[in-house]
This record gives C-alpha cells, structure tokens and sequence, in this order.
C-alpha cells in the first residue's frame, strides 16, 4: 500500500448541510452565525487610517495600476450559454448534491459580500488615500463577486437580499493586525480553492455540473491581488510578523485551515461530482496557500506532518458529533457537548503547538498567480 492510499482510506465525509427549499431558508442560512459559517467584520477605523504604504511604495504603486486597469471588468456578466447549462445539467443533480452545492454557493456569497461591506465600511470611514483608493477597488470587485453569485442563488429562486443581510447578520470586531492576518488568508485561500477547482474541472469538463465553475480562473485572480496587497501592507510594518504576532499568525492559519476543512468534509457530494475528495483538495489548497503565504509570514505550518492530519480529522469527527448531539436533549447530552467541546479544544491546542516550519521572507513581496 503507497502512501497514497492510506490517504485516501482515512477519508472521512459526511452530508451534514441543512436543506434549502426556499429564499427564506437560504436567507436565514447566510444570516445564522455558527463555528463553520463566514461572518461579517468591523474594526478601529482610525488605526486603519494611520496604516503608512511607504516603504512598499513601488510595488504598491504597480499593484494600484493593476486595480485601476481592471482587467476583469467584463467578465462577470453571464453568456448565451449559462442559462441554458443550469437547466441541462442541474436537472440531472441528485438532491443531495444540489444542496451541497446551494449550501457553497450560499457560503461563497456570504464571505464575498463580507469582503464587500468591511472593505466599504473602511473606505468610508477613513482618509487616508492609500488605502481609501485600495479599499474602493476591493469593494468594487467584492461586490461583483457576490452579485454573481446571488445571480446563480437566484436561478433557484434562493436570492440573499443582501441590504437585509447587511442590517440583521452579527458583526465581530477584529483589531486591524487580525483582519490583516484573517483576511490575507481568506483571500489566498480563495484563490487556491477556486483555481484548484477550475484546473480539475479544466481537466474533467464532463464534472463541470454547473456553468459557474467557468468563471473561476478570471474570478481568482481578483482574489489574488485583493491577498497581494494585504500582503504589502503586513510587510509595510514588520513588527506585525515578529514576536508575539508569529503566536497570532499561526493561530489564524491553524483556525481557518481547521474550519476550512471540517466544513468541506461535510459536503461529501460536492467534492465526489467535480471528481475530487474533500480530503485531497483541502490538501491542495493548503499546499499552495502555505507556498503563496511564505512572501509575508515568517513560519509555515507543517501539513505534510502525519499528526496535522491526525489532529483534522479528530477535529471533524468532533464536530459531527456535536452536531449529533445538538439534535438531543437531556442533561447526560448537556454532559456529552461539554465533553465533545473540551476534546475539540484540546485537539485544537495540540495543532496549534505543533512544529511550524521557518522562512525566510522574501525581498520582494508580490508574486504572480501561477497554479
Ligand atoms: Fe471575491
Ligand atoms: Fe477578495
């Protein structure tokens, strides 16, 4: 046996997304806060405001050239095809695997708008040019990422009404050192998840079950430059990634690979239809987020470590069974939740302190988006 094999045999997925079946489910699923689900930022606007580019300047003046050329200015607009594919391929979708896919297009569009409003909210609130003229390109793209998707949520007759969502969901505040950190990886991590998606399906056009998936690669390049230029700023500040802080980044990158892959395993169909197991696509996405992120962390978590993915699955394991558990009452269940909580902590604990892997940062900070 390769170890390949043995991999792919601890694989361990289950269906574990609440239906959709109408506007009003697919709105309340965007609103609902849980562990897994994307949220909704703010942050200290006047910290934000103090932010100084200059010592970046020349690649954030090249990067500011690329937003202002806006090369995908057209491309989120659907062709005489779309229409036509939804209708042909969904309608041969197993009910399983469509509300797999409702609940990542619903997931999608929730970090996408996310991305939008704190992006807005910041632009609004500060003067500082630099990044009041970053935060306008950002919005700008983030807003037609998640009208694009509501479009797709929409054909189902499931479209978010993003005012409502804007009012009603809950806002977590985030120093800006967090958002930096957090959202420089949502991005990259976006990048890696559709561009990995998008050279499978490149490959397998016959699991291309919806048009969408066409627009990824223009779609995550917009994701890459959004990371590129959070990028710019962490090294613009270098204490932001010494001392303590190499504590807080490998606390986000552990929490957002965590949660990333607990919330894929619960979306076995989804993987299985683009010929993909959760298991094995997470750990692409990591590969190449861990690659992209060595031009602004000084450490890597070390995924190739056999305990990373001990401690994972450990963590998905949990997190079914506490979904189990929330099905019951009782209070021997109230027991058992306590319980399955305190081991979710600790398996949490010991990724956290595993061996990370140093490096060096790099001269210059942008790179390309080459995968
Ligand atoms: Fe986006
Ligand atoms: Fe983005």
């Amino acid at each position: 046996m390769n170890a390949q094999t043995a991999f792919m045999e601890t694989d361990y997925t289950q269906h574990l997304v609440d239906s959709v079946e109408s506007a009003a489910d697919a709105n309340k699923k965007a609103v609902t806060n849980t562990v897994l689900a994307p949220r909704f930022y703010t942050t200290d606007f006047d910290a934000m405001d103090k932010i100084d580019i200059s010592s970046v300047r020349k690649e954030w003046d090249l990067m500011m050239e690329e937003y202002e050329g806006d090369n995908n200015h057209d491309h989120f607009q659907r062709d005489a095809e779309f229409a036509g594919e939804v209708h042909t391929l969904m309608s041969k979708l197993d009910e399983k695997l469509k509300q797999e896919f409702y609940d990542f297009l619903i997931g999608s569009l929730t970090s996408e708008f996310s991305g939008c409003i704190l992006y807005n909210e910041v632009r609004k609130n500060i003067s500082n040019p630099d990044i009041k003229k970053l935060m306008t390109f950002m919005a700008r793209d983030e807003s037609r990422h998640a009208g694009f998707l509501n479009q797709s949520l929409k054909d189902f007759n499931f479209g978010i009404d993003l005012g409502e969502l804007k009012r009603t969901k809950k806002y977590t505040f985030f120093k800006p050192k967090f958002i930096f950190y957090a959202t420089y990886l949502s991005e990259k991590i976006g990048y890696a998840r559709y561009i990995t998606i998008f050279r499978q399906l490149e490959k397998h056009p016959d699991k291309r079950f919806h048009p969408i998936f066409r627009w990824f690669e223009r779609w995550c390049n917009d994701e890459f430059r959004h990371g590129e230029s959070f990028a710019l700023i962490m090294r613009a500040d270098p204490k932001l990634l010494k001392g303590l802080n190499l504590w807080w980044i490998r606390f986000f990158v552990i929490a957002v690979y965590a949660t990333m892959y607990v919330r894929d395993h619960t979306r076995p169909a989804l993987h299985d239809a683009m010929g993909l197991k959760a298991t094995e696509y997470d750990f692409e996405v990591f590969r190449i987020t861990s690659e992209i992120s060595k031009q602004v962390f000084p450490l890597i978590v070390d995924i190739d470590n056999p305990m990373f993915k001990v401690h994972l699955d450990h963590l998905t394991k949990l997190s079914f069974a506490m979904n189990a558990a929330k099905e019951k009452k009782g209070f021997l269940n109230l027991i058992n939740k306590g319980w399955i909580g305190a081991q979710a902590f600790v398996t949490f604990f010991k990724l956290f302190f595993l061996p990370v892997i140093k490096s060096e940062l790099p001269r210059q900070v942008r790179l390309a988006p080459t995968w």
